[in-house]
């Protein structure tokens, strides 16, 4: 794993919306696995202090040295590496209800400028850096959106739904007048769609009438498999212990290779029709380095980042 490098300093992406329990997490966890297996080197960021993106990879006992989140928004941060994790993510952690964490957003604005810096060193080491932000908006957010070379929303289609989308529009033209920098999502991810509710039908078209070709074509079902691999902190296509399992998991790819066409990242497709096995068109050993292909550049979207 993590053999696959690119050229030029790493893609930063950021999972967010202001809104709790839409699947930024699970989305972030499996965007992170997919591009590690896919042979990227990964960096995940967890922002939320709640640190549930951090238990993924590595448990709370084990969390222990290394760099924390909380020492991204310092001026001189300490020399810690990333932690390692089992599946060839490295991890830059929140402890489970991190007051440090938690406290950042008491300090004033000046910390995104040590924020930024401290993001922009990392990059040289990673293909791509995945960060999972907290369901508010405020400094982390701030932060997180800034850096970012790609925006995604995971959209969760309840009652509602829209109205919290406007505001996060609103929140990113605030912090796009606050830092001169043009802040635009890349796209808007359903997530737990259940197209036979009306509620999420007539969402589905409210959120098209407002920003109808950011929504990703790929959808996320509510699935149950989708919590059990995220409980077992294993990729959703890694749990092939049934039929609805398989679905689920190939559904969460053709959602990643379109994430991953849309930031100009050269993957293997894994996804198949919903009718077959995920794993069977992927390599026998998952986890070992994919061959080495010609690699795409990134895409014209890519900014120009803050050193
Ligand atoms: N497509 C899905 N199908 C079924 N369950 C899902 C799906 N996506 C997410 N979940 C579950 O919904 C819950 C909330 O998801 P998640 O933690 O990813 O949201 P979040 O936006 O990160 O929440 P928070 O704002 O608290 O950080 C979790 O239990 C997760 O396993
Ligand atoms: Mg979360």
């Amino acid at each position: 794993m993590g053999s696959k490098r690119r050229a030029g300093p790493a893609d930063i992406i950021t999972i967010t919306n202001e809104k709790g329990g839409v699947g930024k997490t699970t989305i972030s966890v499996n965007l992170a696995f997919y591009l590690a297996q896919q042979g990227y080197k990964v960096l995940g960021i967890d922002l939320d202090g709640q640190g549930n993106f951090s238990s993924r990879f590595v448990p709370i006992a084990e969390r222990v040295g290394g760099l924390r989140s909380c020492h991204l928004y310092m001026e001189e941060m300490p020399k810690y590496e990333p932690l390692h994790s089992p599946s060839g993510v490295d991890l830059i952690y929140s402890l489970d209800g991190d007051v440090d964490l938690h406290s950042i957003e008491q300090s004033d604005l000046s910390v995104l400028t040590a924020f930024a810096g401290n993001i922009a060193n990392l990059c040289d080491d990673y293909d791509v850096i995945i960060i999972d932000n907290p369901p508010t908006s405020g400094i982390k957010m701030t932060g997180s959106i800034f850096v970012a070379d790609h925006i995604f929303v995971p959209v969760e289609l309840a009652a509602f739904a829209v109205n919290g989308v406007l505001s996060l529009l609103d929140s990113f033209a605030r912090i796009s007048r606050a830092t001169g920098k043009e802040i635009k999502p890349t796209g808007f991810i359903c997530n737990k769609l259940n197209t036979r509710v009306d509620a999420h039908k007539s969402s589905l078209a409210a959120l098209r009438k407002e920003v109808g070709p950011l929504i990703m074509r790929n959808a996320m079902s509510n699935r149950g498999a989708v919590d059990t691999a995220v409980t077992q902190g294993v990729a959703v296509w890694d749990l092939k212990n049934s039929g609805a399992a398989r679905v689920a998991g190939n559904e969460m790819l053709l959602l990643l290779e379109e994430i991953a066409a849309l930031i100009g990242f050269d993957v293997e497709k894994w996804a198949t029709s919903a009718e077959d096995s995920p794993a069977e068109k992927r390599p026998a050993k998952q986890k070992s380095a994919p061959q080495k292909k010609t690699l795409k550049k990134p895409q014209s979207n890519k900014k120009e980042k803050a050193k």
